[in-house]
């Protein structure tokens, strides 16, 4: 898969996709924050790529992009993927570690219903119940090289609440990930632009030899969506 930048301007995406700032005419029944939402899908390029490639969503180019970038997935390694639905990280994590149903290399967990996959093992659960990281462990059958979460919780609209939910769904994983990584793992989390509390990087930064932020540029600039990388986990011993 490549890790290819999508077209820009206003091309078409030469694939079958439609031409970019296209607008949907008012006057159809539509509020404007849904008018507004279906331009946006129709007029972003990595949606209409997602389309022509087949990959279940858009955030798929994110990983593609961070990991092209700070390489993190690697022939064999276990994944755990966290709030996965509907499928566009397994799907690049699969490939990447060449994850096959004879051999299952990726563990994924949602609490939205997700079509199967080839290679990949799906929990439909909550990932905070309490019994969610022993049975992620288990369909994964041994620790993870690398800890996935791009887990965001369902917004409210009230900016503080819909931040501060998401991120405890991004401490919750930090914590899942430095007990059971293994030595030398990877943790990549979905967080927001200010949202890193001190205590969750100085607990990354303890646990792993560097710890960033980044931005893909698959993420669309005018969200405060960002991720925190957290490399080379230095291990439990
Ligand atoms: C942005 S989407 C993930 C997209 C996915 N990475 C992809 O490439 O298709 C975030 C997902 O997190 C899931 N999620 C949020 N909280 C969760 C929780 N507590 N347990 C499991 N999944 C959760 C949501 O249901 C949603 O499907």
């Amino acid at each position: 898969m490549s890790g290819r930048k999508p077209p820009r301007g206003g091309a078409s995406s030469g694939r079958g996709g439609r031409s970019i700032n296209q607008r949907v005419k008012k006057g159809r029944g539509l509020k404007n924050s849904s008018r507004r939402w279906i331009e946006r899908q129709i007029n972003d390029p990595y949606v209409q790529r997602a389309k022509a490639e087949g990959m279940r969503s858009r955030a798929a180019y994110k990983l593609i992009e961070i990991d092209d970038r700070h390489g993190l997935l690697k022939k064999g390694d276990r994944v755990i993927d966290l709030g996965a639905a509907p499928g566009g990280w397994c799907q690049v994590a699969a490939g990447r570690v060449g994850s096959t149903d004879a051999d299952k290399r990726i563990a994924a967990i949602d609490y939205l219903e997700m079509d199967t996959m080839p290679g990949v093992e799906i929990l439909q659960t909550d990932f905070l119940d309490d019994d969610a990281p022993e049975r992620l462990l288990e369909a994964l059958g041994g620790p993870p090289d690398v800890v996935l979460s791009d887990m965001a919780a369902p917004t409210i609209g009230h900016r503080n609440t819909d931040h501060l939910r998401t991120m405890h769904l991004c401490e919750v994983a930090a914590d899942f990930a430095v007990k059971t990584l293994k030595p030398g793992g990877h943790f990549l989390a979905k967080t927001f632009q200010g949202g890193t509390e001190k205590d969750l990087l100085d607990l990354l930064k303890r646990n792993f030899k560097s710890v960033a932020h980044v931005k893909p540029a698959a993420s669309r600039a005018e969200s405060v969506e960002l991720y925190i990388l957290a490399k080379d986990f230095r291990g439990n011993g």
